[in-house]
C-alpha cells in the first residue's frame, strides 16, 4: 500500500513523528507547504495519507485543509495525528481529540496523539508571546486546580517528552488490511 505522510510543525516535534512514521512504515514524507502545490493526480497514487499537525489552544494547525481533501478520498486510509505539549495519559487529551473531526468524518477518519513538547527557543515571537500570556494568566488564577498548577510548571520552560513509541497505534493502523 503506498502511504504519504503530510506535517506541519513549527519547532521540530511533529516533523520528528512524521519522519519516524515514515521511514517504519515505507512512507512517502511531505511538507504541508509542499503538499499543497500538489495536484490530484499526485494524491491518486496513495492508498493511503496522513495528516500530521501540533495542538495550538485545542486546534489541530492546519487540519482544515487535510479536512477538505478528505472527502474526496474516502476510498483511502485516511488519518490524523495531533502532536501537543500535554502527555497522552491526559484525560483533556482524549476528550479534545474527539472533537477535532465530526460524526461524519470519524467514519473514514482515524485520529490520534503523540506528545511532543515544548521548545521556546525555536518558536516564533507570535508562540513566544502566547505561551507567556497563557502562563502569566494560569499563574495569577486563585483557584488554580492542581491539574492546572501542574500543567503551569510544566509549560515554564522547555521539554521533550517524545517517544518513539507513540508511533506504535498509527504504525499498526497503516499495515492493518483494510
Ligand atoms: C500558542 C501555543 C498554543 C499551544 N496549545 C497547546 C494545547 O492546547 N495543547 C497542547 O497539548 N499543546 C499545546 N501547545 C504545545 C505544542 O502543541 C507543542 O509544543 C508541539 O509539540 C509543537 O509541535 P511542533 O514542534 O511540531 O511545532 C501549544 C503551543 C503554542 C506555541
Amino acid at each position: 500500500m503506498k502511504k504519504l505522510i503530510i506535517y506541519t510543525s513549527q519547532t521540530g516535534f511533529t516533523k520528528q513523528y512524521a519522519t519516524w512514521i515514515a521511514e517504519r512504515t515505507g512512507a512517502d514524507l511531505l511538507d504541508l507547504k509542499e503538499a499543497k502545490k500538489k495536484n490530484e493526480a499526485f494524491f491518486a497514487s496513495y492508498e493511503a495519507i496522513v495528516y500530521g499537525g501540533w495542538a495550538m489552544a485545542g486546534n489541530l494547525v492546519k487540519v482544515k485543509w487535510f479536512l477538505e481533501k478528505a472527502v474526496s478520498w474516502k476510498n483511502k486510509r485516511l488519518a490524523i495525528f495531533c502532536v501537543g505539549g500535554s502527555p497522552n495519559d491526559n484525560p483533556d487529551v482524549a476528550r479534545w481529540l474527539h472533537q477535532v473531526l465530526t460524526d461524519e468524518q470519524r467514519t473514514y477518519i482515524k485520529a490520534f496523539y503523540c506528545q511532543g513538547g515544548f521548545a521556546y527557543e525555536k518558536m516564533s515571537a507570535a508562540s513566544r508571546l502566547a505561551m507567556k500570556m497563557f502562563v502569566g494568566a494560569l499563574k495569577k488564577k486563585k483557584d488554580a486546580t492542581d491539574d492546572e498548577k501542574e500543567m503551569v510548571n510544566r509549560i515554564s520552560a522547555s521539554y521533550d517528552i517524545s517517544d518513539i513509541k507513540y508511533i506504535e497505534p498509527i504504525v499498526a493502523y497503516l499495515q492493518s488490511e483494510k
